[in-house]
């Protein structure tokens, strides 16, 4: 019985909730409206492991701190007022629920090396209850992980943005990002994704993408069309897509997230930081056809200005938080 209140004031406060705008990447016609929550289909997680996308983060970072790429946190400290914030949940939910955030960065001592810049902003709404602190897979879960490759060398930023908003809407985009400008014609440059070398990744990539987007796209259907300031920067080889629970509860989006979505996120992952290791250990040079550096520019650019992470974070962290964590640590300018 107490449970079931619970649900019913949780269920409250999403339908209370104001309208929710997606997080960074996610193509920004998406427009996410305040849906009426049924109060059985909210529920807490079983363990007391954080958020959703806790454990996202962690195998990512964890990997990174410990590759051969030479990165530290230390080497571009996230300014200790940033670093992390939480915001009360408002509305009639139990005392204590609240959405944290926390920002990290790392980067390699070495100017010369392949990667520039890592870091991930990971929202969580978490509540206490009798057994820990919970999460709640059903509220506001985020994160935003990007990689940022040296700008002189001509490749693709890994792009990483998994979010969950109230009202069982996922929205998911993992992508090698292409930073090529666009051809003359306004067409999209693919062919200079990858730098000729790296073919064979961009063949790997091409199987990851089949295996987990083409071959299930019953479980991860495309995302949608993508406005034209976004194209330039989506590949062929995205994960792009929405995922809601059935109604008739056939098809959690819950647990789609917690296996196939993390399958390829790890192997999204794991294949450009080999790519990014393998370029680090061999000290290549690589040739660009074009200027590398403006098509960074115009990626940061892009995220900074279209980012519709902003009425989010300053809705729940203040107009000074979002404005300076977006303009001074996610999307900082080169
Ligand atoms: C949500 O509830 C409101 C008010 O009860 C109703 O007008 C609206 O049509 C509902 N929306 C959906 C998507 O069911
Ligand atoms: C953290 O978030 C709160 C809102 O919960 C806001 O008032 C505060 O200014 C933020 N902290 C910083 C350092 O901006």
């Amino acid at each position: 019985m107490r449970q079931l209140y619970l649900f019913m004031k949780l269920a409250l406060f999403f339908l209370a909730s104001k309208q929710v705008e997606a997080f960074v990447n996610i193509p920004t016609s998406v427009r996410i409206q305040t849906l009426n929550q049924s109060s059985t289909s909210i529920r807490l997680s079983s363990s007391d492991e954080g958020g959703t996308f806790r454990v996202f983060a962690e195998y990512a970072w964890e990997k990174l701190l410990n590759s051969e790429l030479g990165l530290s946190e230390d080497n571009i400290p996230v300014p200790k007022d940033l670093e992390k914030n939480t915001s009360e949940a408002k509305g009639p939910v139990p005392p204590g629920t609240k959405i944290d955030i926390e920002i990290k960065a790392a980067a390699p001592s070495d100017e010369e090396s392949p990667l520039r810049l890592v870091r991930y902003a990971l929202l969580e709404t978490l509540t206490p209850s009798e057994s820990g602190i919970k999460s709640i897979p059903q509220a506001i879960q985020v994160l935003n992980l990007v990689m940022f490759p040296n700008s002189k060398l001509p490749l693709p930023v890994l792009g990483m943005d998994l979010v969950t908003l109230p009202g069982n809407k996922n929205l998911i985009a993992i992508d090698f990002q292409p930073t090529a400008p666009p051809t003359d014609d306004g067409e999209q440059n693919y062919d200079n994704m990858f730098p000729n070398y790296l073919e064979k990744y961009e063949e790997r990539l091409k199987e990851l993408h089949e295996r987990h987007v083409q071959n299930q796209q019953d479980l991860l259907p495309f995302g949608g069309e993508i406005p034209p300031q976004a194209k330039r920067f989506f590949s062929p080889y995205a994960l792009w897509t929405r995922i809601q629970d059935d109604d008739d509860k056939s098809r959690d989006a819950f647990s789609i997230i917690q296996t196939e979505v993390f399958k390829a996120y790890c192997e999204y992952f794991d294949l450009y930081l080999e790519m990014m290791t393998d370029l680090a250990v061999q000290k290549l040079a690589l040739d660009a056809e074009y200027d590398v550096k403006q098509g960074h520019v115009d990626y940061l650019n892009y995220r900074r200005d279209f980012d519709p992470a902003r009425p989010m974070l300053t809705r729940l962290y203040g107009e000074d938080y979002a404005e300076e964590v977006i303009s001074d640590v996610l999307f900082k300018e080169l």
